[in-house]
């Protein structure tokens, strides 16, 4: 079966699915409370798409030629059942990848539910090992305890390694940096130090709050020495370093000041069925109306396709005085 290319000659390899736009933390870089308040007009649940369509329209990727499929959000958590989803993706021939980002903050006998439906890897969210910084992001005082105990038993069930992400914001977190790359090297999870992105219009970026990663690996290396190491796989969004002594890996991810466009292979369905290109797209394709037509699985193949096909995108390459004040959707909706 061939396998769509797009404009640029990248290959479609991974999907992205945001199974909700809802999340019960109200990070400051993502859903700010300003803006995400008591009256904020959440997705109706019959526009998300349901766990079978997930199903239907993820099959037709593998076809097309994806290996890994990730789960996001907004928190994936929220969406009851989960493990229901999972354990249908887990069923899908050719898939190689099944991940979660979560904020790994519920209940932890989620984890072994989760990993016996067949999800392989964990990606945790955490920006902080200090209650006050944490809570000051998080803005729903929630602690850091619970995240370290969601993120052990994660690695212990088997969900390992383990991926931290940390959202690193100059004035806010700048401090925590070497606290949480200690504490994992430790404790043998892979921390990846993100650099703060411009998604959606809702969190004030500016590129002052960025802490590059150059800023980030120079810290490092100052602390504890590190060297590349070779990307795992094209596309791959982290760069990879090792300690030097042989003590363990750590990522960065330079979205900001190191685009990495050129193997982007991602493709995205929001929490309502959209199929984005971009994680700064404007403009999705809606799958649900397909889905809910009764479309076959070789039309979703036509339509998935086309949009393939037709792929331009390099925003993060392009981002510039022009981008800036293009509209955006936000990452709650589109799924990091
Ligand atoms: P693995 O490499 O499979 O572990 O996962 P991942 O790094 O692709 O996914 P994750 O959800 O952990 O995302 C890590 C960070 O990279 C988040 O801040 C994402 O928003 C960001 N990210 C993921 N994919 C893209 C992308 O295509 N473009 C940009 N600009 N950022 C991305
Ligand atoms: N910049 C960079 N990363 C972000 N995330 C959420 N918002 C941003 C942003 N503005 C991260 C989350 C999560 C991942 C999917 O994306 O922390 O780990
Ligand atoms: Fe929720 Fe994750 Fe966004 Fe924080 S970054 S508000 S945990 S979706
Ligand atoms: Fe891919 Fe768009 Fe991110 Fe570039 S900005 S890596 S094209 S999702």
């Amino acid at each position: 079966m061939s396998h769509a290319i797009d404009q640029l000659n990248r290959p479609l390899h991974d999907l992205r699915i945001s199974v909700t736009d809802r999340c019960n933390f109200r990070c400051t870089y993502c859903m700010p409370k300003s803006v995400f308040g008591r009256d904020y007009q959440f997705m109706p649940q019959d526009q998300l798409l349901t766990f079978e369509e997930m199903d239907r329209v993820a099959r037709v990727f593998v076809d097309l030629g994806v290996r890994k499929i990730r789960l996001t959000g907004g928190e994936p958590l929220m969406r009851r059942d989960l493990e229901s989803l999972v354990s249908k993706l887990a069923l899908i021939p050719g898939t190689e990848d099944l991940a979660l980002t979560t904020n790994g903050s519920f209940h932890i006998t989620r984890i072994q539910s989760l990993k016996d439906a067949g999800l392989k890897r964990m990606t945790v969210s955490l920006d902080a090992l200090d209650d006050a910084t944490f809570m000051s992001m998080n803005d729903v005082d929630f602690p850091v305890s619970k995240v370290l105990e969601w993120i052990d038993v994660s690695a212990n069930a088997g969900l390992g390694p383990v991926k931290i992400n940390m959202v690193v914001k100059r004035g806010v977190n700048e401090h925590a940096i070497l606290p949480m790359a200690r504490y994992f090297r430790e404790h043998c999870h892979v921390l990846r130090l993100i650099e703060y992105m411009d998604v959606g219009h809702s969190n004030g970026w500016r590129m002052d709050d960025v802490v590059t990663a150059a800023q980030i690996r120079d810290l490092l290396h100052a602390d504890m020495p590190i060297e590349p190491l070779e990307p795992n796989s094209r596309g791959e969004v982290a760069e990879r370093y090792r300690y030097t002594d042989g003590s363990g890996e750590i990522g960065i991810i330079a979205s900001v000041s190191q685009p990495f466009c050129g193997d982007c292979s991602r493709a995205r369905i929001s929490a309502d069925g959209k199929l984005y290109t971009c994680l700064f797209a404007i403009n999705g394709t809606d799958m649900r109306g397909l889905l809910r037509g009764g479309a076959s699985a070789a039309e979703l193949r036509e339509a998935i396709t086309a949009v393939w096909q037709k792929r331009v995108d390099r925003y993060s390459e392009l981002r510039s005085a022009q981008t800036e004040d293009l509209p955006k959707v936000e990452m709650s909706y589109i799924g990091g």
